[in-house]
């Protein structure tokens, strides 16, 4: 061993020992955060959210940024904070986000979604895992490198507030501030791996397409008995036509749905399917007996290169307790699309609503409204910074990691690369049985810490390769 790898062996020893002595300290700060209902969709949080990136500033001045800043943008306000080594040396952005998704339904939770609670080796809250959690591993893996001097390169910072609405706001604060935003590789920590003992990089996110639709027929609720069987009732039409939108195959029937959508080859599917995968464990812990979904492709092909169409939520008449007989005026779904690479999420938008008021019998209007969208991404593995994200988890986890296709969105990811003009790899430390967006969402300690261990694994690479 040479001289400076043996340095760093040491570095890493003193980093692993930290983290171990740190570790009560670590979990109290981010109990910190996780208390904080910052919810981005509800306007009843506003404080809370402005609560949540003050807080992160100060962790992160804490942690020794040169500058931190909490910053406004047309929505939620934006962390931005930087600590340069020298100009010479790479800049890694690190982006994230602090707002969680709403907590309902709130009685389903085994503990309160906003006082974190720690059973069976894992973490329980909202955002433990999507994103406050992995973030916090960034964090803290940024104090270690600056406590123990071992930082390789320049850093900066991006934590946003409106990632799961969408990021209405953001695409504009990067082009607004394209010369801040100058990085070299964006690190973003908000994706899962398979498991612990199968350790994955994410290289393939979906696209979405969220509409709103809304059917009305009578001008108003009409009494069952007096007109039911003789006037239309949307919330029957509406079922109807959702149940179109999809053949025996379970193929998409908006007509063009499936046009840009890229075609695996038979070597690529080969490949994905070396990734180890058991449906019977999956269908386990999801509860249903049977999977189903577009014919002719496995599950792992389903989420990762396959578009889907589902019904995200459905209402209209009468839900209250007990009984109340009427032909609802209207009725209404939110339907989300995710997409793959090349299809066009306001193309797909189109061809929806386009399709959508087609297929609607006479007799009732349609309004039909995109809520919001993104493309997809798909990040090469011939880079240094693949390189540099495999090396890591080699290292800490003891094996090489594979490279997967996630199901999930993250549309801002295509707009970094579209504005900033830079790549982003995918360095996610979530699991799937972590139930982000669900009741009891949860991050193992295992994976916290074992992720604040490999981030400083991943800054020397990248900055070693970087020098080559
Ligand atoms: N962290 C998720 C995305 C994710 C999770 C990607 C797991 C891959 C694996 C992110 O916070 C998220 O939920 N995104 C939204 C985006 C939408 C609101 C535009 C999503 O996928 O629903
Ligand atoms: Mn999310």
């Amino acid at each position: 061993m040479n001289k400076q790898a043996e340095n760093f062996k040491t570095i890493m020893e003193h980093i692993k020992k930290l983290i171990e002595e740190n570790k009560k300290r670590f979990l109290e700060e981010l109990f910190e955060i996780l208390r904080i209902p910052s919810i981005g969709a509800k306007a009843e949080n506003k404080n809370d959210m402005l609560q949540a990136a003050e807080l992160l500033k100060f962790k992160l001045l804490d942690a020794g940024a040169d500058r931190a800043e909490v910053m406004p943008t047309t929505g939620q306000p934006v962390i931005f904070a930087e600590k340069t080594v020298h100009p010479d040396l790479p800049v890694i952005l690190v982006y994230g986000h602090y707002d969680v998704q709403p907590e309902d339904p709130v009685n389903e939770w085994k503990s309160p979604p906003f006082e974190p609670e720690i059973r069976d080796e894992r973490i329980y809250a909202r955002g433990a895992d999507d994103n406050k959690g992995q973030l916090f591993i960034h964090l803290k893996a940024f104090e270690l490198m600056i406590k123990t001097n071992s930082l390789p390169c320049n850093v900066k910072f991006m934590i946003e507030g409106e990632e799961e609405i969408g990021s209405p706001s953001l695409k504009d604060f990067c082009v607004h501030h394209k010369d801040m935003l100058r990085s070299d590789i964006i690190l973003v920590s908000d994706t899962t791996m398979i498991a612990p003992d199968v350790p994955s990089i994410t290289v393939g996110l979906r696209g979405l397409s969220y509409m709103e639709v809304e059917v009305t027929g009578p001008n108003r609720d009409l009494h069952s008995g007096l007109f039911g069987g003789a006037v239309v009732n949307p919330a029957n039409v509406l079922c109807k036509m959702i149940a179109s939108l999809k053949d025996e195959k379970n193929r998409v029937t908006i007509p063009g749905f499936y046009d840009d959508v890229l075609e695996l080859t038979e070597k690529e599917r080969q490949d994905m399917a070396r990734a180890p995968f058991n449906v019977n464990q999956y269908r386990k812990e999801v509860g249903v007996d049977e999977v189903e979904g577009e014919e002719g492709y496995t599950t792992i092909e389903r989420v990762g290169i396959r578009p889907s169409l589902d019904v995200n939520g459905i209402w209209g008449g009468y839900i209250e307790e007990g009984a109340k007989t009427i032909l609802p005026s209207k009725a209404c779904a939110k339907i989300s699309m995710r997409l793959v690479p090349y299809q066009k999420s306001k193309k797909i938008d189109k061809l929806f609503k386009d399709h959508f008021k087609f297929i609607a019998p006479h007799g009732v209007k349609v309004k039909v409204k995109s809520l919001h969208g993104g493309e997809g991404y798909v990040s090469p593995t011939k880079t240094i910074a693949y390189q540099a994200a495999s090396r890591a988890l080699e290292v800490t986890y003891g094996k090489k990691p594979v490279p997967t296709r996630s199901g999930g969105s993250i549309p801002i990811i295509s707009d970094f690369e579209e504005v900033l003009g830079v790549k982003t790899i995918l360095m996610g430390f979530g699991l799937e049985s972590d139930a982000i967006h669900s009741s009891n969402e949860n991050f193992p300690l295992y994976q916290l810490f074992k992720g604040i261990e490999t981030i400083p694994h991943f800054y020397k690479f990248f900055t070693e390769l970087n020098k080559r």
